[in-house]
């Protein structure tokens, strides 16, 4: 059996710490293993074009393993050139870099190591809010700089404490986050999404839902975005969304770049219709050099809670996605079924309610 990983590079820094397994260097601990058993796994972050490793090597692999951080997108073309694919696999959670209609057309599996990253993200999401609320980078970079002026930080800053925050999706990121923020004693906590909570669950963390969308953002001073990129939400945040939400509002994105339109939300954070916009994920991964998130800013100078996507692959995660994907696998060999949770899609149909309303 074939298998091909698309992975990023680590470099030095997976030389000198093993446990960066998600890196093309550490080949999620899975090559011994699987060469052990007499399989053929080629591990490349070579990804984008017809000369890429990623487009040489589909047309016969069994198994694919892609990662969000550094995703090799498997589109409807590479699908009907993947001629032996039965299983892709991605190593932490989101596949929508994959053409996921494609997989079910082709009866192509798609599981995800579900669950495995969803503290590292909900932990990122509460820090990007509360470094966006306290006017925190503005205010290390002044440091850094050499300067000391407290008015120029605090003019903008504020407290959590009292605030209206709402997500956008509730699953297993989303209500954790909400689970975190309930000691910060926030005004209220909303939540959009198609499947509601239980009611326990709700209750649990005083967690409201609102069946509509334009009504919980213009109700929020802080909205984070936790569902999954799918044709119902690409480019959900856009130019007519952002005109309903609070002005002044502040947005993090931890779930998809593409769930909010690039030009919209830069011109929201020029405007002073957002106060400020922070997250992890992108359109295009890796971003381009000149990609406006990297340098947009409000009027103050501030705002700008930009990284790049890290937040699922924390080295606590990275042990988890890799023993995952190695369950993933073994399942796949030895003809084990696999946990219902991972399944996105199974043989020709979505086993998963998260990918939109069907
Ligand atoms: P999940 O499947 O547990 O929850 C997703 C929730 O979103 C579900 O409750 C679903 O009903 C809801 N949803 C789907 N479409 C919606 C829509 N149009 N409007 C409102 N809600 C909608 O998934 P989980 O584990 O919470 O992850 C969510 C997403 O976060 C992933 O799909 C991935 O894109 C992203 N993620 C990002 C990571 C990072 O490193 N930045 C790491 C892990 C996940």
């Amino acid at each position: 059996m074939k298998v091909l990983a698309i992975l990023y590079d680590g470099h030095k820094a997976a030389l000198e710490e093993p446990r960066l397994l998600g890196t093309t260097e550490n080949k999620l601990g899975l090559h011994d293993w699987l060469v052990s058993q007499g399989h053929e796994l080629v591990v490349s972050s070579s990804k984008e074009g017809p000369d890429s490793d990623f487009q040489k090597h589909i047309v016969d692999a069994e198994v694919l393993i892609t990662t969000p951080f550094h995703p090799g997108y498997l589109t409807r073309d590479l699908v009907e050139k993947a001629k032996n694919l039965k299983l892709c696999i991605t190593a932490g959670v989101g596949s929508d870099h994959i053409d996921l209609n494609a997989a079910v057309d082709h009866k192509i599996q798609v599981l995800e190591v579900s669950g495995s990253n969803v503290v590292s993200v909900a932990e990122h999401v509460v820090m990007s809010i509360l470094l966006l609320v306290r006017n925190f980078v503005p205010a290390h970079e002044m440091i850094e700089r050499g300067d000391w002026q407290v008015s120029d930080i605090a003019r903008n800053a504020f407290d959590l404490e009292g605030k209206v925050v709402g997500t956008i999706g509730a699953g297993r990121i989303g209500y954790r986050v909400l689970q975190r923020l309930k000691p910060f004693d926030c005004k209220s906590l909303l939540y959009y999404d198609y499947a509601p909570l239980p009611e326990a669950a709700a209750q649990a963390v005083d967690a409201v839902r609102v069946e509509d969308l334009k009504q919980m953002v213009s109700q929020c001073d802080v909205v984070t975005v936790n569902c999954p990129l799918h044709e119902g939400t690409r480019g959900l945040v856009n130019d007519e969304l952002l005109k309903h939400f609070k002005k002044g509002a502040w947005l993090v994105n931890t779930a998809r770049g593409a769930i909010c339109d690039k030009d919209a939300v830069a011109r929201a954070l020029a405007s002073g219709q957002l106060s400020g916009y922070a997250g992890d994920v992108w359109n295009v991964q890796p971003a381009p050099k000149d990609h406006v998130w990297r340098t947009m800013k409000n009027s103050l100078n501030g705002g700008n809670g930009m990284v790049p996507h890290y937040s699922g692959t924390t080295l606590d995660a990275q042990a988890r996605y890799a023993s995952g994907t190695r369950s993933i696998l073994d399942c796949y060999i030895t003809g084990k079924p696999q946990e219902p949770q991972n399944i996105i899609v199974g043989l020709g149909k979505y086993e998963s309610k998260a990918y939109g309303q069907r």
